[in-house]
């Protein structure tokens, strides 16, 4: 009797597993869904009866009970390689002559073409027939153990068909999610108020990442295989495509599309007939992948680095729609760059909603001539984010509205920065602005700045994300019990970070200011500033004119630097960095750390390339002293046209004498010391 029910499972199992072959692999059903349905109700009722008959490689045992903790990771047998890509049909001829030139063949090569999909690798390992382990590319070395949610996707098989496989066999492919599938999901997650993905291949990855299985069941995940991994036991076919065809017969889904051709030709015509059918297939393709058939062949071509020289990638030119600009937002990036984003009138590009795209700066919006209310042409590349290409003048409507670089921070409000010649504008509120807090605790603490031992940048975004600071002198307030509170925060190292925190306080102006993070102000300009200044206050008044005295500062610094200390903020967080108890010793201003500190000079005559004054300005940016007469003490006799007695006097002193040009090298030279 129980051999019986033991017997009705097991044909039970191989008749729907024949109906999933026919349905998926050959493409043609014979029995309705409804049938099948029936079937595999009468399956999960027999196996209910009798649980002492379940087997992990019953259809019915797709689905796990059990989230998982983690993914555990995989060591790949081989590694899974990438793609050499190929833009123009150049670039396949170019690897057509490689690949003849290899192989030293003259004739026509063998080609296998196939769509190259825009999913995830993965890889299936196989062991007699039973589907043992699936594991994603990872970084081609180690992937991830995704077994469970590989299991639900109906399209792999659990079990083999036939009993010509390999005992051991590693079968490779793509998991996508189909356009159809897509859509839907993004559809009901729409609804329910849950996230959405931007395309396929993201919805796809997030699907196979799931710790619960029973989500990813609930995901429309397809699949086809185009290769095989690690083999033992079993002679594979010599050529990939009488592969691909074996793969078929084991149960495999292989796509439909792939052709045999002859020479580069066969492949170019190849590439022409899929990208005319690419927006009606039901997938998402971003080019096809051309293989050398010929296994043996394939051998001796090998690969480079991580792309074998036997396969290239050849992809399609970014799909172009137009639509409408209905506004333009500004985004702050973390270096507080603001990029214009235009809002569009939503519009399908291969299969996916677009309705937003980047404008990249305010000189591409002007070299563009892009306006509020135009209508344009954009493209998506894959999964970048889709831009604008231009805008289609004819189409322009009467009224439009010109795009203005805000005078304000979106985030925070502080001002805004254009500098002349420059393409990117700038949010000045580098140590408020929330867009940039990150960036900036990161670089105020590292260690050529205040040097906050074991405040490394992980640790900064955790203190952030969990809002424990949010600016640099927030980091003085930091408790014990809440460092320690953080997650792989033992009490020991919160302690150290509140010592390390501590020791920091004492440090130097130069690196002070080069730790606020000022836009272009490096740690020489920092030191300059610091030398030149000797203390903090003086920064806060400084003009344009003023800071340019200083070497190394050009007007677009000094325009930095004056922003910067103009803003409020800004001033308020120094001052509560002050008020915490951060100091320096006072640098002896300017004069001593200057190069020219202690020698004195002279000006006589006319000098032709510059006037007296800039050049004692010069001079005294450097630390010298400027004196009206000549005396032994006198270091250098500066002499221009028609110099009179102080030339003379210099020389009866044996005083240096410098004639103009001599000057303005030495002043070179001499800039470049400080
Ligand atoms: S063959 C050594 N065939 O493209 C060969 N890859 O850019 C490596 N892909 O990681 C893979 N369709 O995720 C191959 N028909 C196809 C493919 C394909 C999509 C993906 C795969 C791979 C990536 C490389």
């Amino acid at each position: 009797m129980t051999n019986n029910i033991s017997h009705t499972i097991e044909s039970l199992r191989q008749r729907i597993n024949d109906h999933n072959y026919r349905y998926y692999v050959l493409d043609d059903p014979r029995i309705s869904d409804a049938e099948y349905d029936t079937l595999f109700a009468e399956l999960q009722s027999l196996e209910k009866q009798h649980p002492e008959f379940i087997t992990t490689d019953s259809p019915t045992q797709r689905v796990g009970a059990v989230p998982l903790k983690e993914f555990a990771e995989v060591q790949h047998d081989i590694p899974m390689l990438s793609l050499e890509n190929a833009f123009t049909e150049e670039d396949v001829i170019a690897f057509n002559h490689r690949v003849q030139e290899r192989l030293d063949r003259v004739q026509d090569i063998e080609y296998n073409c196939e769509p190259k999909l825009d999913g995830l690798a993965v890889s299936l390992r196989y062991e007699h027939g039973l589907l043992v382990r699936a594991a994603t590319r990872g970084d081609g070395a180690t992937g991830e153990d995704i077994t469970e949610n590989i299991r639900t996707i109906k399209m792999v098989p659990l079990r083999l068909q036939g009993k010509e496989y390999p005992p051991i066999l590693e079968v490779r492919g793509e998991v996508y999610m189909p356009k159809a599938g897509f859509i839907a999901l993004n559809k009901k997650a729409e609804i329910k108020g849950e996230k959405i993905f931007a395309n396929p291949r993201n919805a796809a990855a997030g699907s196979l990442r799931q710790l619960n299985p029973r989500i990813t069941a609930a995901r429309p995940l397809a699949i086809f295989c185009y290769g095989v991994g690690k083999v033992e036991g079993g002679v594979l076919p010599s050529k990939h495509s009488d592969i691909l065809a074996v793969l078929k017969t084991w149960g495999f889904v292989v796509n439909p599309e792939i052709e045999v051709v002859t020479g580069i030709a066969g492949c170019l015509d190849f590439y022409k007939k899929i990208g005319k059918k690419r927006p009606n297939l039901p997938y998402e393709i971003d080019g096809v992948v051309y293989k050398v058939n010929n296994l043996q062949d394939q051998e001796r071509l090998g690969f480079v680095s991580r792309a074998p020289r036997w396969a290239l990638a050849h992809k399609f030119p970014a799909e172009q729609v137009q639509t409408v600009i209905e506004s333009v937002e500004f985004q702050v990036g973390r270096t507080g760059a603001l990029t214009p984003v235009a809002r569009l009138r939503p519009v399908a590009v291969s299969g996916v909603t677009v309705s937003n795209a980047t404008l990249h700066n305010m000189d591409e919006v002007k070299r563009k001539d892009i306006h509020i209310g135009d209508i344009v042409i954009i493209q998506r590349a894959g999964d970048v984010i889709p831009e604008v290409v231009s805008v289609v003048i004819e189409k322009r409507p009467a009224i439009t509205e010109k795009i203005k670089l805000p005078e304000h921070c979106p985030v925070c409000h502080s001002v805004v920065e254009q500098i002349e010649d420059e393409a990117i504008a700038r949010c000045s509120g580098g140590l408020f602005c929330p867009a940039q807090r990150k960036e900036a605790v990161k670089h105020f603490a590292s260690r050529r700045a205040m040097d906050i031992e074991g405040l490394g940048d992980k640790l900064v975004e955790q203190l952030i994300d969990n809002d424990l600071i949010s600016n640099p002198a927030d980091l003085y307030k930091l408790k014990l019990d809440e460092l320690a509170g953080l997650e792989r925060m033992a009490e020991k190292s919160a302690q150290n970070l509140l010592e390390a925190l501590e020791k920091s306080k004492k440090t130097t102006l130069a690196r002070f200011l080069y730790a606020l993070g000022i836009r272009e102000v490096g740690e020489a300009t920092a030191k300059n500033l610091a030398n030149f200044f000797g203390e903090l206050e003086p920064l806060f008044s400084a003009t344009v004119e003023s800071l340019q005295e200083i070497s190394d500062v050009g007007p677009i610094v000094a325009q930095h630097i004056v922003t910067f200390f103009s803003e409020d903020h800004n001033r308020d967080v120094i001052k509560k960095l002050l008020a915490v108890g951060v100091h320096w010793e006072t640098v002896k201003k300017s004069a001593s750390a200057l190069v020219l500190a202690g020698k004195t000079f002279v000006l006589t005559g006319t000098l032709v390339s510059l006037s007296r004054d800039e050049a004692k300005d010069k001079l005294e940016a450097l630390g010298a002293k400027v004196a009206g007469s000549v005396s032994a003490k006198t270091s250098y006799v500066v002499v221009g046209a028609d110099a009179g007695s102080k030339l003379k006097k210099a020389k009866e002193l044996g005083v240096a004498v410098l004639e103009e040009e001599d000057f303005l090298q030495f002043l070179q030279v001499i800039a470049k010391k400080n």
